[in-house]
């Protein structure tokens, strides 16, 4: 489990082999009891491709941060991943961002078929809950129940899909990007370190202004490396949100004002922590936004 070293890529690659091994678990034949081969092998190829795990990291970031063992919270961490793996499936799908490259493969709707990509994505929406709810504690698993589905619904990432459609081709102003931003992606990132809170049996209104600054961050730099980015880096196809006339932030500021957007957010995300004043892991959550403002994949 996670190393004691100070910064987040650290943590990241820590808790990665974990992550990975229990999203392996929650795939394998004997937990899907029932469940197509036909659609488990989709679910998997989605579910284990080649991602971050940047949101089950933050989830067991913040449970550290409050001195639970992470492992306590890996049920909420596999539960952000999979609401995360159902999103990118229906977002690649041909009505929506039609793309055909995900994490350097190909889309689920190209290897498999559109109709199998659908009922995928499904599929890993409900085994997230189901996840949260095979937990003993049944007060943490309503808590996080709600927390969960408020950030992946129709008021947070449905939304904000939404939002981002009905966006293409106009000109919002930053502040309705932001929103659109906050809601399509930044809902589920923040949601990720208030599981792990709850988890620990923390307020998680405590995380709120670091989370939504952190969420706000997130997707800055996912607009700026898809204009600046390679699709071989990326293992996503670049460039597509201008061909798209996708709203994003550099749409609206160039790539000289995104990325001092995102400079200065690094610092209001930095403030914010001042108030959480977490027990442990403080020098990770410090270097997060430094991260996830600077990556470049
Ligand atoms: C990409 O998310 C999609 C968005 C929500 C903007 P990530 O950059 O976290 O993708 P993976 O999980 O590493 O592939
Ligand atoms: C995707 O946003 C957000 C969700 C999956 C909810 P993007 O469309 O910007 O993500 P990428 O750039 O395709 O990864
Ligand atoms: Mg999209
Ligand atoms: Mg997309
Ligand atoms: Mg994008």
């Amino acid at each position: 489990m996670p190393t004691t070293s100070s910064d987040f890529r650290q943590f990241l690659d820590g808790v990665r082999p974990a992550v990975d091994h229990a999203l392996e678990s929650a795939m394998s034949p004997e937990i899907l009891v029932g469940v197509p081969a036909n659609l488990r092998e989709p679910m998997a190829y989605a579910l284990l491709g080649n991602g971050k795990r940047v949101r089950p990291a933050l989830c067991l970031l913040a449970a550290e941060a409050h001195g639970l063992e992470a492992e306590r919270a890996m049920p909420a961490a596999l539960a952000c991943e999979m609401i995360h793996a159902y999103s990118l499936i229906h977002d690649d799908l041909p009505c929506m961002d039609n793309d055909e490259l995900r994490r350097g493969r190909p889309t689920v709707h190209v290897r498999y078929s559109e109709a199998t990509a659908v009922l995928a994505g499904d599929a890993l929406q409900t085994l997230a809950f189901q996840t949260l709810a095979g937990q003993s504690d049944l007060a943490l698993v309503a808590t996080q129940v709600q927390a969960l589905a408020q950030a992946a619904g129709a008021a947070g990432m449905v939304g904000g899909q939404q939002l981002d459609m009905d966006a293409e081709g106009q000109s919002p102003d930053l502040a309705a990007v932001l929103k659109l931003h906050g809601a399509k992606t930044g809902a589920l990132l923040s949601t990720s370190l208030y599981l792990g809170a709850i988890a620990a049996g923390a307020n998680p209104r405590l995380w709120r202004d670091y989370a939504e600054s952190v969420g706000r961050l997130f997707q800055i730099t996912d607009d700026i490396i898809d204009a600046t980015s390679t699709t071989a880096e990326l293992g996503k196809t670049a460039g597509k949100d201008s061909s798209a006339g996708k709203a994003t932030v550099v749409a609206v500021l160039g790539l000289d004002g995104a990325r001092a957007l995102a400079a200065s957010e690094i610092q209001v995300a930095l403030a914010a922590l001042e108030k959480i004043a977490p027990a442990r892991r403080y020098d990770e959550l410090a270097d997060l936004p430094r991260f996830l403002g600077t990556r470049s994949t």
